[in-house]
């Protein structure tokens, strides 16, 4: 019988601003997990990066199941509650509509899910990013599922030597495409050097067809239709036999790459890969975290958390990425720190653009 993992996550008020989350918050959503889903969830785990509420469930019930996301939802609707009464900042931001309607997607919160038949060993990662965007997991996916220098595997491993399949969406124009690696890399590339707009949703083996990556795409703006702050991404990664070892899957994060994000949603800054207990954004609103937290599945139980990013080899890509956001900072509010106009498209920027609009006149 196939497993579903499923990772749903909101920002429903910042604890101060929008640096944390509230420890009743956490504690409202995981009381409504214990309560409702007794009958539903196979087992449960509750945490948060920043200010976004990241619930990792699994069950039996496949993706895009209505019971699954209603119980999400709702657990989101009591945090919201208690973020309300505390007056947190934000208080349910990600939740755009009033009602829940069958399927969480195109509601606000953030969906990452996979079905698959549970290994003899199955031990999987949980990305978590909090002050930046889906676009962000292209850079470190396309490291590890077809970059050789990155992941060894590629080379030495026969069931992973004829590479993956990268399902990527056109967040704008709502489309999908699926490239076949190694053969199709500089067209896959064409497409995931573009973040904003294209976002890897999932990663197939093309040994055993199986599913190996999937994140969490949206584009909250979009929906919204105005600035309602980031996407705040998660990404499952499945590791070892077959895929990468979790170290492969870790290793891009040794050296930040710029995402958009941080501060007001308006800026390009590192992605700092932290512990659970350091993901508090707090200069700039940031710099943007990453927080990987790998589990054992056993019989659907979630056997964890390893906060993989508290180890120490990754304190030089701590520094490296304060080292950037130094330099970045300097910049101010001129790109590419802040970020180039379609981008800010989604931001208040728009608002003030209105204002100058009357005062240009013709150039003779
Ligand atoms: P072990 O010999 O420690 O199991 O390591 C195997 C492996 O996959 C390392 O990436
Ligand atoms: P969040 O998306 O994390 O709420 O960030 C919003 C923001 O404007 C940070 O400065
Ligand atoms: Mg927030
Ligand atoms: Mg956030
Ligand atoms: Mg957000």
């Amino acid at each position: 019988e196939k497993l579903t993992l499923t990772v749903i996550k909101a920002d429903v008020g910042g604890f101060v601003g929008h640096s944390s989350v509230h420890p009743k918050l956490l504690q409202k959503a995981e009381a409504h997990l214990k309560e409702n889903g007794r009958d539903l969830l196979i087992d449960f785990h509750v945490t948060h990066v920043g200010d976004d509420i990241n619930l990792i469930l699994t069950h039996r019930e496949g993706p895009d199941n209505s019971e699954i996301h209603g119980l999400a939802w709702d657990a989101f609707k009591a945090a919201t509650e208690a973020a309300k009464e505390l007056k947190l900042y934000g208080a349910g931001q990600d939740l755009l509509k009033d009602a829940f309607s069958g399927n969480i997607k195109g509601l606000g919160p953030g969906v990452a899910e996979m079905e698959f038949a549970e290994r003899p060993s199955e031990p999987v990662i949980i990305f978590m990013a909090d002050k930046t965007e889906p676009g962000a997991w292209n850079y470190p996916l396309y490291k590890m599922f077809a970059d050789p220098f990155n992941t060894i595997g590629l080379v030495i491993d026969p069931k992973m030597h004829d590479g993956f399949k990268f399902e990527v969406h056109d967040l704008i124009d709502n489309k999908k495409i699926t490239f076949s690696t190694p053969e199709e890399l500089y067209d896959l590339l064409v497409l995931i050097g573009a973040p904003g707009r294209y976002c890897i949703k999932n990663v197939f083996s093309k040994t055993t067809g199986e599913i190996a990556a999937a994140s969490s795409t949206q584009r909250l703006n979009l929906m919204a239709g105005k600035y309602i702050g980031k996407d705040d991404p998660v990404c499952i990664v499945r590791c070892q036999s077959g895929l990468p070892a979790v170290g492969e899957a870790l290793e891009p994060f040794a050296n930040p790459h710029l995402v958009s994000g941080w501060m007001r949603g308006s800026h390009s800054g590192p992605l700092m890969p932290v512990s659970l207990k350091d993901a508090t954004p707090a200069r700039f609103d940031g710099p943007p975290r990453v927080v990987a937290l790998g589990f054992q599945l056993s019989n659907g139980k979630l056997v964890g958390p390893q906060d993989f990013f508290a180890d120490v080899s990754f304190d030089s890509a701590r520094k490296k990425a304060n080292d950037v956001a130094d330099y970045l900072r300097h910049l101010g509010p001129f790109e590419p720190h802040r970020l180039h106009l379609d981008e800010m498209e989604y931001t208040t920027l728009p608002l003030v653009m209105k204002k100058l609009k009357n005062r240009f006149e013709d150039i003779e």
